[in-house]
C-alpha cells in the first residue's frame, strides 16, 4: 500500500515530520523506497540532474512521463508525485486537464505537482476536481528563473505577504501540500504554522512539516550542488573510485576472474 495523501495530513495533524526525494528512475526508486522515503517526486529537476539540461525549462511532458513510469514501477510503498513541466499548464485548465490526464493514465502516478500561486488556482481546482491530487510550489519556482532574476531568496520583508497570499490560494483551492522553495526561515514557519496542508521545505529551514532533496544532491553525486543541500554520501567519488578500479583489472587483465567466467 503506497503512501496517501491522507496518511500526510495525519503526519502535519501529529507533528510528525517526513521526508521526500526526487527519482527519475526505477533503480534508484527502489532503494529509496527500501529507505522508506514516503514521498518520491518525479521533479523537472531531471532536467539538469539526468538529462544534461542547463535548468529545468527544456524538459517536457514525454520526457517526465517515461521517467515517472520507471519510478512507478521501482517503487511500492512511496507516493510517486510528477512534476508538470514547464509550458504544460500554464495556458489553462484545458492543458493542465490533458497533462495531468497523460501523468495518471501512462505514468500511474498517485498526485502532481506545479509551481505557481493564486493565478494558477483554476487549473488546480480543475485537476482536483478531476480526481488527480495536487502539489503546490511557492518561493523560487525555477521554472520562472529568468523572471525572477536568478536563483535567490524570495519572501524576504514585504515581498513575503505575496507569497503567504499565494499560499492561502492554493489551500483554499484544495491542493494537499506545498512546496517553499528558498525562503526564510521565519516566513516558512508562518506559513506553516496557518496552514493544516504540510508544508515541505527545500532551502526554507527546519521549522515546516517535511523537507525534500534532489536525491543526487543527497548522495554527493551533483557537482556545485546548492548551498541549502546537504551530501550524506561522497557518491561521485565513490563511483569514480569504483568505474576506474575496473578500468585498471580489465587493462592488467585481472577482469574477469575465474568467478566471472565459464567453460
Ligand atoms: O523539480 C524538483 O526537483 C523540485 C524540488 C526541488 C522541489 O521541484
Amino acid at each position: 500500500m503506497r503512501t496517501t495523501i491522507s496518511d500526510l495530513a495525519a503526519r502535519k495533524k501529529r507533528g510528525q515530520k517526513w521526508a521526500m526525494l526526487t527519482a527519475y528512475d526505477s533503480m534508484v526508486a527502489s532503494i529509496l523506497d527500501q529507505a522508506g522515503i514516503p514521498v518520491l517526486l518525479v521533479g523537472d529537476s531531471a532536467g539538469n540532474n539526468f538529462l544534461g539540461e542547463e535548468n529545468t525549462i527544456p524538459v517536457t511532458v514525454d520526457h517526465l512521463i517515461a521517467l515517472s513510469r520507471a519510478v512507478v514501477a521501482g517503487s511500492e510503498s512511496a507516493m510517486v508525485v510528477a512534476d508538470f513541466p514547464f509550458g504544460s499548464y500554464e495556458s489553462g485548465v484545458d492543458a493542465a486537464l490533458a497533462t495531468g490526464i497523460r501523468f495518471f493514465k501512462e505514468a500511474k502516478v498517485q498526485a502532481v505537482k506545479l509551481e505557481g500561486g493564486a493565478k494558477v488556482v483554476p487549473q488546480i481546482q480543475a485537476l482536483i476536481a478531476a480526481g488527480i491530487p495536487v502539489m503546490g510550489h511557492l518561493g523560487l519556482t525555477p521554472q520562472s528563473v529568468h523572471a525572477l532574476g536568478g536563483f535567490k531568496v524570495q519572501g524576504r520583508g514585504d515581498d513575503g505577504e505575496r507569497i503567504k497570499a499565494d499560499a492561502r490560494a492554493l489551500a483554499a483551492a484544495g491542493v494537499f501540500a506545498i512546496v517553499l522553495e528558498l525562503v526564510p526561515e521565519e516566513l516558512a514557519a508562518e506559513i506553516a504554522a496557518e496552514l493544516t496542508i504540510p508544508i515541505i521545505g527545500i532551502g526554507a529551514g527546519k521549522l515546516v512539516d517535511a523537507q525534500v532533496l534532489v536525491w543526487t544532491d543527497l548522495m554527493g553525486l551533483t557537482r556545485g550542488a546548492p548551498k541549502f543541500s546537504k551530501a550524506y554520501l561522497d557518491g561521485r567519488a565513490l563511483m569514480v573510485e569504483a568505474a576506474s578500479q575496473w578500468a585498471t583489472d580489465v587493462a592488467s587483465g585481472s577482469f574477469p576472474g575465474p568467478d566471472q567466467t565459464f567453460h
